[in-house]
């Protein structure tokens, strides 16, 4: 039987991960290590807690004994490493937490790893997921591609970068048997409401006000959350070691023209005038450093892996809206607490 370690599984991505490889791996066994941070929630997971092959660790990456232990104990197979801190706003407030977590932790990873498979390589494999971020941001035109330069702008982006070159040093140096994927802006069911979507989706319900930094000119590439799942379980299954793939929906949208979409989805399932939501929008003050436009040729996963997006964003966005409208006890429990606190330091000291 595999063994596999799946770090952040409590999280948005990692929740969809661990959830699709417990469903569709009966023969794998799936153990979930997470912090728990306020940013990670069993609750994600409630449907297949109980399930055979998945287990719950609670641990922090960072502590390298911690880690050690639990891989000498385990044996693992197979790490595919989603644990990080992962919002860029946070990281502007406190830049060391996400050198900790995203740079050390990710360090302790690729040493046990190493240290544990060191007689043989062959069938083993750490998978470290990263974002589209690690390449900066782009003009009017022009997309990234596995071989544009790094060139991270915030301290999320930079630790993201730092950690992507550890993976593929470990690589080159000691042969570890790596792959690295770079998505783009991910949304769907289980999304923190600290990030754009859930946070809109949220206020439009209760009727507050919805921040647009700047003049809402900056563009994102959106890929919804299950289809990005099912991309890493394919290049984890089919990749060759060392490899790096881009992962994006070709599915670029200005942040306000996604604002104005989500807010007639919502005006439509809440019975709400046409426009009404609308008039909850609210610019303020620009995030520092923001990256203007994001945009990822997935063209190297589409030949060689055969991976397409499932879903349009028109379908996507609905089936989103549908789950937090249907899921109030979910968003009740995630926002209640310190979320609270980081709202009003967030959004009040603009
Ligand atoms: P998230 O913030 O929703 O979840 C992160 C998870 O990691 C949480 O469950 C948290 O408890 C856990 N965690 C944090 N610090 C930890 C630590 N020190 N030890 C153990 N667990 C810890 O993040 P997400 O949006 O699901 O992102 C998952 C991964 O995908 C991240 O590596 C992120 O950089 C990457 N990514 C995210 C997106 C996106 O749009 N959200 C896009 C591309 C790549
Ligand atoms: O591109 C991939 C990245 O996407 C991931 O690596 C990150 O983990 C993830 O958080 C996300 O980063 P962004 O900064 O793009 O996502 P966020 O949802 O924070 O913001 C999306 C856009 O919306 C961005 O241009 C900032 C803007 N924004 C965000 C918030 C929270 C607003 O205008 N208002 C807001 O309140």
């Amino acid at each position: 039987m595999k063994k596999i370690i799946i770090t952040g599984g409590a999280g948005f991505i990692g929740s969809h991960v661990v959830r699709r490889f417990v469903k569709n791996y009966p023969e794998y066994s799936i153990i979930n290590l997470d912090k728990l941070t306020y940013a990670g929630n069993l609750a994600n997971l409630r449907d297949i807690e109980n399930a055979a092959n998945y287990r719950f660790v609670k641990g922090d990456i960072v502590d390298m004994a911690f880690i050690n232990q639990l891989f000498a104990d385990e044996k693992p197979d197979a790490v595919i490493h989603l644990a990080a801190e992962s919002h860029v706003d946070r990281s502007i407030t406190n830049p060391s937490e996400f050198v900790m977590t995203n740079v050390v932790g990710t360090v302790n990873l690729l040493n046990a790893a190493r240290d544990t498979w060191k007689s043989n390589y062959t069938d083993k494999r750490f998978y470290h997921v990263s974002t589209d971020e690690v390449y900066g941001t782009l003009g009017g035109d022009g997309m990234f591609t596995e071989e544009t330069a790094y060139d991270p702008h915030s301290p999320y982006s930079a630790s993201k970068a730092s950690s992507d070159h550890f993976v593929r040093a470990y690589y080159d140096t000691y042969g570890l048997n790596t792959v690295i994927s770079n998505c783009s802006n991910n949304y769907g069911s289980f999304h923190f409401p600290e990030k754009l979507i859930p946070l809109a989706i949220h206020n439009i319900k209760q009727k507050k006000a919805v921040p647009v930094y700047g003049k809402g000119e900056n563009i994102r590439d959106w890929l919804w959350v299950e289809d990005h799942a099912r991309a890493i379980d394919l290049i984890f299954h089919k990749a060759a070691t060392g490899t790096t793939y881009n992962i994006g929906g070709h599915n670029e949208w200005k942040n306000i023209d996604l604002i104005n979409a989500l807010c007639t989805i919502m005006d439509k399932k809440l019975g709400r005038r046409d426009g009404e939501s609308a008039q909850l929008i609210t610019f303020v003050t620009d995030r520092a450093g923001h990256d203007l436009r994001y945009a990822i040729d997935a063209t190297k996963l589409q030949k060689e892996l055969g991976w397409v997006p499932s879903i349009t964003f028109e379908e996507g966005l609905e089936k989103t809206v549908d789950w937090y409208l249907a899921n109030e006890e979910w968003l009740t429990d995630v926002t209640s607490g310190h979320y609270q606190q980081y709202y009003t330091e967030q959004y009040n000291h603009r």
